[in-house]
């Protein structure tokens, strides 16, 4: 599909006020002690960049899991496979799963299960985007940047078939 994505639905403006404001209560929620940011590659990564760069404790350890679903189709396969596991021990940590997009909820909540059986001393999910119309598999999310309604996004992370990631603002794709 090659269409265009002109439409701004959250401006860029708009996601760095509420990722201060996301990282503002995170830093109230986990008063002491390390944070472990597990960011969920690839779409994560800009979202995970702005999000750290707000929390000001020096201990935030910023790891990386990469997890593929989709492939280059804009539904999800419903295949969930790890693709990048994790190189350090949660082992009674405090995690924090960070995520672009929650969508059907497939994806978090295969990975909520598969890091609660490592033993970390809490787990909660951030994510930037929610879509709660599409969700398929409850899942339990503590942060959410904003609700939107089920239309397909790119930019700020969020690709079709690996194009657009790079741009600032969230847009809508059209055909
Ligand atoms: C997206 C997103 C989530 C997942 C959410 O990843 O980053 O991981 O889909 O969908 P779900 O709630 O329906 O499971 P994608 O597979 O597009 O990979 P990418 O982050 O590498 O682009």
């Amino acid at each position: 599909m090659s269409g265009s994505a002109d439409r701004i639905l959250i401006s860029s403006e708009q996601i760095q006020k509420r990722v201060r404001e996301m990282a503002a209560q995170i830093e109230q929620d986990y008063p002491e002690g390390p944070i472990y940011i597990v960011s969920i590659l690839k779409g994560a990564f800009i979202f995970v960049a702005d999000l750290v760069r707000e929390l000001k404790r020096p201990s935030v350890r910023i790891e990386f899991m990469a997890i593929s679903s989709y492939g280059n189709q804009k539904t999800s396969s419903g295949q969930v496979k790890v693709t990048r596991d994790l190189d350090v021990n949660i082992e009674g940590q405090q995690v924090l799963i960070v995520e672009d997009i929650i969508d059907s909820g497939v994806t978090l909540s295969y990975l909520k299960r598969l890091l609660e059986q490592r033993h970390p001393k809490s787990l909660a999910i951030a994510t930037l985007l929610d879509k709660p119309e599409r969700r398929l598999a409850p899942v339990d999310v503590k942060y959410i940047g904003f609700q939107i309604p089920d239309e397909f996004v790119v930019g700020y992370g969020l690709d079709y078939a690996e194009d657009y990631r790079n741009l600032g603002d969230i847009r809508v794709l059209t055909p």
